[in-house]
């Protein structure tokens, strides 16, 4: 599994270009990617900038010698790089196992390019088929939102700061992760604009037609899922 997420990440440092903004994601897979890249850019002298998509990634960053930046220096970036949860054959994506998917969002959304680097036990069929699906909810709405995702057939589950008596994991936003179980789902464009609807809810780890292109890694090798269109 390790090899396969460092092939991926290696093959996404790849893409990186002098004097460009990268977005960067969140994750083991991305900590990896995180070290390469500070790596290469001591080798070569890479002029590049970051605009992180959590405190973990920020700080992991900022300890290796990156560079950062803000959405309010640079609302537009060349490049992001982010892991995933799930990943289907059209590209659409579950995120949010790192409670980032919010900042993950906006970041990757950002980008001209939005690149996904994950292993391949992350590569469905159908979303849905081994992940919930997280949603980051406005703490004092959770229990009334794990209400309502029940009409759509999902079960909620408040997301925990790792041990149950720690309470919930609270997010770099100040709220809570409902994860939620759909099953596989048909429809998850749908989805996610019903889920979005729900007041409380912040947003939705689902990623519809946002990638580019995912790199796969596996003891074997790295393939790479491009976007058609
Ligand atoms: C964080 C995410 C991560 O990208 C996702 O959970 C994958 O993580 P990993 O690379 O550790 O498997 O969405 O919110």
């Amino acid at each position: 599994m390790i090899e396969g997420k460092r092939s991926a990440a290696q093959a996404a440092l790849g893409e990186v270009r002098d004097g460009q903004i990268l977005g960067i994601g969140t994750g083991s897979t991305v900590a990896i990617f995180i070290e390469m890249l500070a790596e290469r850019v001591k080798k070569d002298g890479l002029r590049v900038m970051c605009v992180p998509t959590s405190y973990q990634s920020a700080h992991l960053a900022i300890e290796r010698g990156l560079k950062l930046t803000t959405l309010e220096e640079y609302s537009t970036l060349d490049l992001a790089v982010d892991g995933a949860d799930e990943v289907d054959r059209n590209l659409n994506l579950i995120k949010g196992g790192g409670a980032a998917l919010t900042r993950e969002k906006i970041v990757d959304s950002a980008a001209k390019r939005f690149v996904v680097i994950a292993d391949e036990s992350k590569l469905v069929e159908r979303l849905g088929s081994r992940s919930p699906v997280p949603i980051e909810v406005i703490p004092m709405s959770w229990k009334r939102v794990a209400n309502m995702v029940k009409v759509l057939g999902g079960e909620a589950r408040l997301r925990d700061g790792g041990d149950r008596k720690d309470g919930p994991l609270v997010t770099d936003n100040g709220n809570f992760i409902l994860d939620v179980k759909f099953g596989e789902i048909d429809d998850p464009r749908a989805l996610e604009f019903e889920l979005k609807r729900i007041p409380g809810v912040v947003e939705v780890g689902l990623f519809v037609n946002m990638a580019n292109a995912a790199y796969i890694g596996s003891e074997r090798g790295v393939k790479l899922i491009e976007r058609k269109s």
